[in-house]
C-alpha cells in the first residue's frame, strides 16, 4: 500500500509538470487553425464577391486607331474592329461615306453587326435596330450608339473618339 501511495505521488508530480507544456501549445493550434479557416472563406468568397461586384469599368484605352485600310470596305459592309479593348463598327455605305460606331448594344450589350439587306445596323440578340448614324430605332435598346469620328490619312481609315473641347 505504501508503494502504491509513493507512485501515485510521482504521477502526480510528472503529470503536474507536463502540464505547462500544453497551454502553450494549444493557443498555437487554434490560431493555425483559424488561420486556415480564414484563409479557405476568403479563397471560396473572393470569386463570388468579384463576380456579384463587376470591376470599375475597363480603360478605354486609345482615342486613335487605324480601322481599316482604304479599299478594304465594299460599299454597303461593315467591319468589326476593336478600339480600345472594345468592338466597334466601322461602315462604308453605298453612296461612299464612312461611319463608325460603338458595336456595343445599348440594350444589353452584345454586339451589332451592319445589316446590308436593311442598310442599319442590327442587334442579333433582340432584334435591336439603329440608323447608321447609330440612333436607336427599334426594338429594345434604350440608347443610341456611341458614334466616333473617321479620319482618313494616306492609305489609312483613322477612327477617332470625338474630342471634348
Ligand atoms: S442586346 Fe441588343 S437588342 Fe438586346
Amino acid at each position: 500500500m505504501r508503494i502504491d501511495s509513493q507512485e501515485n505521488s510521482r504521477s502526480l508530480q510528472n503529470s503536474g509538470s507536463r502540464e505547462p507544456a500544453e497551454p502553450a501549445r494549444r493557443p498555437f493550434l487554434e490560431l493555425l487553425l483559424g488561420s486556415s479557416i480564414v484563409a479557405s472563406l476568403i479563397s471560396y468568397l473572393y470569386p463570388v464577391i468579384r463576380y456579384l461586384i463587376p470591376p470599375a469599368q475597363a480603360e478605354l484605352g486609345p482615342d486613335l486607331v487605324v480601322a481599316a485600310k482604304i479599299g478594304e470596305l465594299r460599299p454597303n459592309s461593315g467591319k468589326i474592329f476593336p478600339f480600345g479593348g472594345r468592338p466597334a463598327l466601322l461602315i462604308l455605305t453605298a453612296d461612299g461615306k464612312y461611319h463608325a460606331l460603338s458595336a456595343i448594344c445599348t440594350h444589353l450589350g452584345c454586339t451589332v453587326q451592319y445589316r446590308p439587306d436593311l442598310h442599319e445596323v442590327w442587334c442579333p440578340c433582340h432584334n435591336g435596330v439603329y440608323s447608321i448614324d447609330g440612333a436607336n430605332i427599334s426594338g429594345p435598346p434604350p440608347h443610341p450608339l456611341e458614334a466616333f469620328d473617321v479620319i482618313v490619312k494616306g492609305n489609312d481609315l483613322y477612327v477617332q473618339r470625338p474630342q471634348n473641347t
